[in-house]
């Protein structure tokens, strides 16, 4: 079995050194501490649960920002969901499941970079990265941001690392005009997984007029 390269960066701030880990374990995780008001998705305690969760995934992958043996931010990698129809094509793509960065750290860049570092494994070209991108776990609340203004944000960040909005029917992608679905084609995947990774884009019926 294959398995992730590990790279860091260090990122000097106000607050101290921000440690960025592209690959880290479960046991490290384990010790870390996580801000609290990482709550985008579910309580911090339960989300520092659910990174432990995906650190141990055969190809799972989570990146954190860490500030003090707190994590700060993380990005996480996983295998589509068997439910999910991205399950159902080549076995070579992996979801970015979700990226939050902590409040007092927001809008510094800690996002971008911890995408960038994330992709610096050339492993990840191995690999169909797909992120879907849902307006209800997006912060308009705290930024203040219009929904448009927030989905152009998304694409922005997700574009660094060479993702691409991508047309689809898939059902809950369609359910609302802002929500986006983003792919990034790894150089070494064979056009054969692309094609069979395309046809899954379109299989519903929803979203074609
Ligand atoms: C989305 C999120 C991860 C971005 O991380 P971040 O560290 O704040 O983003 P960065 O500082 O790296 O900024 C990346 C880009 O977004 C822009 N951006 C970020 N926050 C912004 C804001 N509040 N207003 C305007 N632009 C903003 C930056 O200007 C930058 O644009 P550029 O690349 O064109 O220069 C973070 O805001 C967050 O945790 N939000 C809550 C959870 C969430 O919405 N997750 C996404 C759904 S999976």
């Amino acid at each position: 079995m294959k398995s992730w390269h590990n790279s860091t960066r260090t990122v000097q701030t106000e607050a101290g050194v921000i440690k960025i880990v592209s690959v880290t374990s479960p046991e490290v995780l384990e010790a870390l501490s996580i801000d609290i008001m990482m709550k985008a998705f579910r309580p911090a305690k339960r989300q520092k649960e659910a990174l432990v969760e995906i650190s141990r995934l055969e190809d799972g992958k989570v990146t954190t920002a860490q500030l003090d043996g707190e994590i700060i931010g993380y990005v996480t990698f996983h295998p589509p969901d068997s439910f999910q129809r991205w399950s159902q094509g080549p076995d070579n793509v992996l979801e970015l499941g979700a990226i939050e960065v902590a409040p007092r750290f927001r809008n510094t860049k800690i996002g971008v970079q911890m995408l960038e570092v994330s992709f610096e494994d050339e492993r990840m070209n191995d690999f169909i990265v797909l992120t879907t991108e849902y307006y209800w776990h997006w912060d308009l609340e705290g930024t203040g941001m219009h929904v448009w203004e927030y989905r152009d944000v998304m694409r922005r960040i997700m574009e660094h690392i060479g993702m691409e909005v991508k047309d689809t029917d898939e059902e809950e992608i369609c359910s609302h005009p802002a929500n986006i679905l983003m792919a990034r084609y790894g150089e070494n995947v064979p056009e054969k997984m692309i094609r069979s990774f395309d046809d899954l884009l379109f299989m519903d019926g929803f979203g074609i007029l």
